[in-house]
């Protein structure tokens, strides 16, 4: 059986008080999940949310990070400045990076590969646009997304990727893909993996669905084969409202 992990993407959203207040609220609604509970939080709270949820189940993440280690990369922070401060998940390639940061399938497959190297977990995004969805190529899309992402990784490395299966049409905009297409799509996205590394490893992938998650309907979601639970953008910046979708 795999297990269900609930993130929290907050995007551009929460100053460090605001977090502070947050996790306080949030930490005992949460207490008694079996689910694995991470929020991903700006680079400026990272500090304020790892000293405040130290003795709960909640685990931090980031949102971005560059590939290479140091250097003249003015304004990027990379998976050992994130490592160093005890981060321990970090989102790549979401589609707002690739659409407004020109993120490729490229960079992503190198942030990857650097995020294991500096032992953080990543959280990689993939997902259709709705042109690509109305021209019956959401397939072909996600599956090409995910092969190029996870490639050159060790078989361990992919049991230790999550995926985020984000269709961009669904992101902000209040409409969620069905369970039935969600759960499909994620389908086709394991039997890919399966193609490349094996039905074993293909099994014990977390694939989470992302777009328009709220409380009213993440249970008919996670309960869906192989939506292995949610990447939640705004509903996760409200502590009652998150955590009615971690315990759902
Ligand atoms: P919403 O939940 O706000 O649609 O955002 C989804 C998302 O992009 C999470 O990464």
């Amino acid at each position: 059986m795999r297990r269900k992990v609930i993130a929290g993407n907050w995007k551009m959203n929460m100053l460090p008080d605001e977090t502070i207040k947050f996790i306080e609220e949030f930490a005992p609604l949460v207490k008694d999940t079996e689910n694995e509970v991470i929020l991903c939080v700006p680079y400026t709270d990272l500090f304020y949310a790892l000293l405040t949820a130290q003795n709960t189940n909640i685990k931090i993440g980031a949102q971005n990070m560059h590939f290479e280690e140091t250097g003249a990369y003015t304004g990027e922070v990379s998976g050992k400045m994130l490592k160093s401060i005890n981060v321990e998940y970090v989102i790549i390639g979401h589609s707002e990076r690739r659409q407004y940061f020109n993120e490729t399938d490229e960079s992503v497959n190198k942030k990857i590969k650097s995020a294991f190297k500096y032992g953080l977990k990543p959280i990689v995004c993939v997902g259709e646009t709705l042109e690509q969805r109305e021209t019956g190529k959401t397939e072909e899309i996600i599956t090409k997304q995910t092969e190029l992402a996870l490639e050159g990784l060790t078989n361990e490395q992919v049991e230790n990727t999550i995926i985020a299966y984000e269709p961009i049409w669904a992101i902000g905009t209040g409409k969620t893909a069905t369970k039935e297409d969600a759960n499909n799509s994620i389908k086709a996205i394991r039997n890919k993996i399966a193609e490349i590394y094996g039905q074993t490893i293909a099994n014990s992938v977390i694939i989470q669905y992302g777009g328009s998650v709220k409380s009213s309907n993440a249970k008919e979601l996670f309960e869906m084969s192989d939506i292995d639970g949610g990447l939640v953008g705004g509903a996760s910046l409200k502590p009652e409202e998150f955590s009615k979708i971690v315990n759902s």
